[in-house]
């Protein structure tokens, strides 16, 4: 029996041609770094891309759809659609610290010493643009690498002139911009973010509501490059910004790489809600000692990552839907800076909980995790997943990458999905989409094809 729900179409995509410029604001940090070194290391087979969907997954295919007809099922989902190689990878970027990738991964402290000594070639040649900064926007940082200008909409132009030099400089086909920069500090939507035309009035004059990861996304968009956001700040998620996209013909998503407890959360609550387990508390508390703990240590940085952190559990308990068990849990995130620790972040979650007749119980989770380990992954599939919506013609608001993202940027009138879970079956949904296949019912009807955890 047939368990398709939808109509199988041609493949849309287009096979990539050349190289892809995967571009870097906050190039010189520890994400960055941990990335760029990373893709090296893999070249040189120096180390395997843990973590990676596009380099380890698997997707299934119906029959009719695989490479051999009727071939393997499942297969590795870098065979079977169309992505860029790494070896077709070039990095760069803007960064207010003028090291080289090299001297830069060093000060990272994220990988091994030896590790980046046998990159050194490679990294060595890597400088970050100057970058447009305010300090307004990240009290506890400051750096010598800046951009001058009179206007913010100067600055915006010359960041496309950074793009469009990039690209002839290194014979680029394409490029993609993924924010790594640090967390700007909480801002609300305001006028001058609502349309195009009050944005670039805005740019034109210096309105103090605009951030620099505001500006980067306005140029990338601008000069045709899709914009994917790692940082809980605004940037690309504003209605102006989403509506130049659409005009634009560019994919956009943010935002906040899912890396971390909030990775865990979002594995970990899906299941308590499934087996309909009450939870009456959810304490989460972190120390760091990164610059990204450092910069989060002002409070109105760590206010902009409290909200992108708190909303997870929201969605997946739906307090409304399920009120025995979810109305009045108590939900607190706290992150701590605590410079030994550096990039091996420490995270505590006790998630009070209760079951039958509403006996109380508790689960402790100790996780001792390396953030930029977990994030260089992501921003790996991001850069490889928006050249690909690139190509296939989607453009504005990629949803369907909503699993890379504790805050997912979604459309008009849709809510975002946090539960790991369903955004991997909607990222796989669209793979398959933009193969020409069919999606699956998962109706536990064809045992073939129907389970697509692979
Ligand atoms: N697991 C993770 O590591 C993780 C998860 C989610 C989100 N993030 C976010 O990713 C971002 C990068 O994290 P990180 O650990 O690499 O931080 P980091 O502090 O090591 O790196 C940030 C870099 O951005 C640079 N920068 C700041 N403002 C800039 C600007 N306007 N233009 C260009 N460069 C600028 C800084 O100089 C620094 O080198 C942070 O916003 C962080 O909150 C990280």
């Amino acid at each position: 029996m047939q368990t398709s729900t939808t109509q199988t179409r041609k493949s849309v995509t287009e096979a990539p041609k050349g190289k892809l410029g995967v571009l870097l604001p906050g190039m010189s940090g520890a994400v960055s770094t941990t990335f760029m070194a990373g893709v090296e290391a893999v070249k040189k087979g120096l180390g395997a891309p843990v973590g990676s969907l596009t380099q380890l997954g698997k997707i299934r295919l119906s029959p009719e759809n695989r490479p051999k007809e009727g071939g393997a099922n499942p297969c590795m989902i870098k065979d079977v659609i169309p992505l860029s190689g790494l070896s077709d990878l070039v990095c760069g970027g803007w960064d207010i610290f003028p090291d080289t990738a090299y001297k830069a991964s060093l000060k990272a402290r994220v990988l091994e010493r030896a590790l980046i000594e046998e990159l050194k070639g490679e990294l060595e040649n890597k400088f970050p643009m100057p970058a447009v900064f305010e300090r307004e926007f990240v009290k506890n940082l400051d750096g010598p690498h800046k951009k001058k200008a009179k206007t913010k909409m100067d600055y915006a132009e010359q960041l496309m002139a950074d793009i469009e030099g990039f690209k002839k400089e290194n014979d680029l086909k394409r490029l993609v911009t993924v924010w790594c920069g640090s967390t700007e500090v909480f801002q609300k939507i305001k006028d001058v973010h609502t349309t195009v035309e009050k944005f670039e009035r805005g740019l034109k004059e210096n309105d103090p509501d605009i951030a620099p990861s505001s500006i980067y996304a306005y140029a990338s968009i601008f000069s045709g490059v899709p914009f994917a956001n790692g940082a809980p700040n605004l940037g690309c998620g504003i209605p102006a910004l989403t509506e130049l996209a659409e005009t634009k013909k560019v994919p956009l998503a943010g935002k906040d790489f899912k890396t971390g407890q909030t990775l865990m959360k979002t594995i970990i609550a899906p299941g308590i809600r499934s087996r309909k387990i009450g939870v009456s508390g959810w304490f989460s508390t972190n120390i760091l000692g990164n610059r990204d703990g450092e910069v989060l240590d002002d409070p109105m940085s760590f206010k902009t990552k409290e909200e992108s952190k708190m909303s997870v559990l929201e969605d997946i308990f739906d307090p409304e839907a399920n009120p025995e068990l979810y109305s009045d849990y108590y939900h607190k995130v706290r992150i701590n800076y605590y410079p030994p620790r550096g990039d091996n972040k420490e995270a505590w979650d006790n998630i009070d909980i209760f079951g039958w007749l509403g006996y109380p119980m508790q689960i402790k989770i100790n996780f001792l995790c390396k953030d930029s380990i977990l994030a260089a992954p992501v921003v790996l599939d991001l850069a490889l997943f928006m050249d690909l919506a690139s190509r296939s013609n989607l453009y504005g608001v990629q949803e369907w990458l909503s699993f890379y993202f504790k805050s997912p940027m979604v459309g008009n009138g849709l809510t975002p999905v946090h539960d790991v879970f369903l955004q991997l079956i909607k990222l796989k949904d669209m793979l398959r989409h933009l193969r020409g296949d069919v999606t699956f019912a998962h109706l536990g009807l064809n045992y073939e094809d129907i389970y697509d955890l692979s």
